[in-house]
């Protein structure tokens, strides 16, 4: 089979740092893959790379085969990957439904904050937009809340906003970073319940997370990083009970992190 998505050798560097060292994994459609690891393991960068938001070192990221090494942000999201951001960022002073209309134009060269003010200019215009975007709030159970600023949403709100607008452009494959992080426990369950759906409509997901119940409960498949390396790749229980890994988190611990 096919991988769906498929990094190769990725290396990251910032000045003498390697952020991310030769991590080569991959994912096929219908699954969710987890990327695990401590505080600076390089998760991050590696999402950053993936999305095109900046370029590999050396080494590549194929999307069905594709190279998207050479790819901006706005033709990587065109091709069927999107985002979420460990630090969540919605547009605070823009309404929940605009925030989600935002999503649609990210996919243009304008980018985030320019799709923001030409937003502005074509509101009037777009009422085939802000249906389909009153149709992802309704997925994530925002829809009650479309006319309200974003700034004025809780911060588990805030989360499933920045879930809506990346599920706007109607992806195939969404990157997740952090997506429970700093949610109470009936958020968390509200941001499981969604993700088992997106995953049930064919939306492939690839998450970040430091919270094991969540990726010990979702994922069919964890990679673990320490210090840019990629250490191991197995499925939950098997990665849980590697010693590598769990000496990785010594101090963290692993088996009720
Ligand atoms: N733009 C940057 N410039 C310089 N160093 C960076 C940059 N981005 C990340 N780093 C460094 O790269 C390493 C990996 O960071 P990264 O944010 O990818 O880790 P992470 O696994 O996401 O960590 P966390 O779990 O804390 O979010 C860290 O040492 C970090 O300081
Ligand atoms: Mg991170």
């Amino acid at each position: 089979m096919e991988p769906l998505l498929e990094t190769v050798r990725v290396t990251r560097a910032f000045g003498g740092l390697i952020a991310v060292a030769g991590v080569s994994f991959r994912t096929y459609a219908g699954q969710i893959k987890a990327i695990i690891g401590p505080n600076g393991a390089g998760k991050t960068t590696l999402f950053n790379v993936i999305n095109g938001f900046i370029k590999p070192t050396t080494g590549d990221v194929r999307l069905r085969g594709r190279s998207l090494r050479d790819l901006a942000v706005h033709q990587v999201a065109r091709l069927g990957i999107s985002r979420t951001f460990q630090n969540v960022q919605n547009f605070g002073n823009m309404t929940v439904l605009e925030n989600v209309m935002v999503g649609r134009h990210l996919m243009t060269r304008t980018g985030f904050l320019g799709a923001g003010l030409r937003l502005q200019r074509m509101r009037k215009e777009e009422k085939h937009t802000q249906r389909k975007a009153y149709e992802v709030l309704a997925r994530v159970g925002l829809d009650h809340r479309s006319s309200e600023l974003a700034e004025n949403l809780s911060f588990g709100e805030q989360r499933l906003l920045e879930l809506a607008r990346a599920m706007a452009t109607e992806p195939e494959l969404i990157l997740l970073d952090e997506p429970v992080s700093g949610l109470n426990e009936s958020e968390k369950t509200a941001m499981v319940d969604i993700l088992s759906q997106l995953r049930q409509q064919g939306i492939n997901l690839l998450m970040v997370d430091h919270d094991m119940d969540l990726i010990m409960n979702i994922s069919d498949e964890v990679v673990v990083l320490d210090r840019g390396q990629k250490i191991a790749e197995d499925t939950p229980r098997g990665v849980q009970n590697n010693e590598e890994v769990i000496r990785a988190y010594l101090g963290e611990g692993i088996r009720n992190a």
